[in-house]
């Protein structure tokens, strides 16, 4: 190991994010080669990319380099690769403990032109040939414009938000009770899945589905299909191998196989969605078709495909638990927050707050960041500093990350009051499942997520409208096998 004495600042959120509220002093930390390889040419991105995939999966992939190199900073590289990515560059340098992982907040430091899913970038005929506010550096003016609409979409759609949340869940818990009352358990995927498109499409859009029948039947599979066809070169499914490696992660998918679902959507957005939609023109200055992308893309994208994939992980810390959490949480949710559900309400609502934290830290829903550095600059973990050139992309992966036990006492367990108090409170500054400290505030001059407060208080409102409805719920991964009213 190269070694010289040096003395730097530590890496954590600079001028676009808030001050934490007790940053680590600055330290004297030996520089440090950054470790590893990225091997052969096609040959070390191939069998990156079959460990990742196939072999290992994404969390042993990282883990294990971590352990080889005795680093939580090195250089892999990450998929889609070879042979029909070849304009895709793999390589990147791991940042896999929370204070290097906070670099990728520093906007001053990395540029997030393009690298929402990595050096991949999925076509932009899936976005009406428009690159939408998720794939813009904050250099780009056009970001400011478009978090700024982002932002008001979700201002406005407040007024309703609450309302939506909990009469959708009225409906969805209604279509499972009936269905375990005849078939003995009930899938919650698909109910799932049709809440959260409805109370989302109701709240951002302010368009009621069931003005168009297909829309309402289908509109949420529509969306599946749309970010599938995006994601799948990136993403591990579990389908069986070598199959999953040579039909989902050797090419990209054309927009064609689902346009004609996106055309329907999009219609639907531009006729039922028109209060957003002039908004977007009239206080943002965007054209009719930039309005109607970004609304679709923050609908379908950010937040469909975020709930999505929060929500299952949700309801199954809930459904797995053998501790009495359910007990603890019908107790909170009865006795505090009066009589209607509310954002106040479940404000009061500690423990059910500081389990929604925990179902965030231990399973981010997007679980890769990535940033490319702006310029030469020193980067530090916990315990060494790095030299990352102008150009190299960083990617982080959360799922570790959050892990980082110079942090998290007991990381790897699922601990339900970890947030609570004022030990918890701390330890928000290191929660960062929204592409920033959880203490942080999206804003037009960052990239962290515009609703990070809204996923936190529906969530919030999800477990307490539960436990308020019923006494205790049963079940598996994926189903629901029984439910007891509340007495
Ligand atoms: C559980 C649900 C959600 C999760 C897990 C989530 C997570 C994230 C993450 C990690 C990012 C940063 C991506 C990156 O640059 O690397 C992001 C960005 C964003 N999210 Fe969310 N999000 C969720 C829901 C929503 C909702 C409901 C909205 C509705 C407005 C939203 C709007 C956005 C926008 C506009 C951005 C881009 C920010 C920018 O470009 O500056 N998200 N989200």
């Amino acid at each position: 190991m190269m070694s010289a004495i040096m003395s730097i600042s530590p890496g954590l959120p600079s001028s676009s994010q808030p001050p934490l509220s007790s940053p680590p002093p600055a330290t004297t930390l030996p520089l440090r080669t950054i470790p590893g390889s990225y091997g052969w040419p096609l040959l070390g991105p191939i069998s990156d990319r079959l460990d990742y995939f196939w072999f290992q999966g994404p969390e042993t992939f990282f883990r294990k380099r971590i352990d080889k190199y005795k680093s939580t900073v090195f250089r892999t590289n990450v998929p889609p690769t070879f042979p029909f990515f070849s304009n895709v560059n793999p390589n990147v340098v791991a940042v896999l403990d929370t204070k290097s992982f906070s670099h990728l907040f520093d906007m001053e430091l990395v540029e997030k032109k393009n690298v929402l899913v990595g050096d991949f970038m999925p076509s932009v005929k899936f976005t009406g040939d428009i690159r939408v506010c998720a794939y813009l550096d904050t250099a780009e003016p056009q970001h400011a414009k478009l978090k700024n609409f982002a932002m008001d979409i979700l201002k406005q759609s407040s007024k309703t938000w609450v309302n939506e949340v909990l009469t959708n869940l009225d409906t969805m818990w209604d279509t499972i009770e009936s269905t375990i009352s005849k078939s003995g358990s009930a899938s919650y995927v698909v109910p799932l899945q049709q809440f959260i498109f409805k109370f989302l499409t109701k709240s951002l859009v302010g368009a009621d589905p069931s003005t168009s029948p297909e829309i309402a039947d289908s509109g949420y599979i529509m969306l599946d299909r749309w970010l599938a066809l995006q994601l799948l070169p990136t993403v591990k499914i579990g389908v069986l191998q070598p199959l999953e490696e040579i039909f989902l992660h050797s090419w990209a998918y054309p927009f064609l196989l689902v346009s004609g679902d996106y055309k329907k959507l999009y219609q639907f957005v531009e006729k039922e969605g028109k209060e957003v939609l002039s908004r977007g023109k009239n206080v943002y200055g965007l054209s009719l078709e930039e309005s109607i992308h970004n609304l679709l893309f923050v609908l379908g994208f950010n937040a469909f495909g975020g709930f999505s994939v929060f929500l299952p992980s949700l309801l199954s810390a809930l459904l797995s638990d053998t501790t009495g959490l359910q007990e603890r949480l019908r107790k909170e949710a009865r006795e505090k927050g009066g009589s209607t559900l509310s954002i106040n309400s479940v404000k009061e609502m500690q423990l059910v707050e500081s389990v929604v934290y925990e179902t965030l830290r231990l399973n981010p829903p997007v679980p890769l960041q990535y940033g490319r550095a702006r310029k030469d600059f020193r980067l530090s973990s916990h315990d060494s500093v790095y030299d990352i050139k102008k150009g190299e992309l960083l990617c982080g992966f959360q799922a570790l990350a959050m892990k980082d036990p110079k942090v998290f006492d007991d990381p790897e367990s699922f601990i339900p009051d970890r947030f609570v108090g004022e030990k918890g409170s701390e330890l928000l500054n290191y929660l960062y499942w929204s592409n920033g400290p959880q203490t942080g505030s999206p804003s037009e001059s960052n990239k962290q997520c515009a609703a990070k407060d809204y996923v936190v208080l529906t969530a919030s409102l999800i477990v307490a409208y539960l436990f308020r409805r019923y006494d205790s719920i049963t079940g598996a991964s994926g189903s629901i096998t029984a439910v007891e009213k509340a007495k």
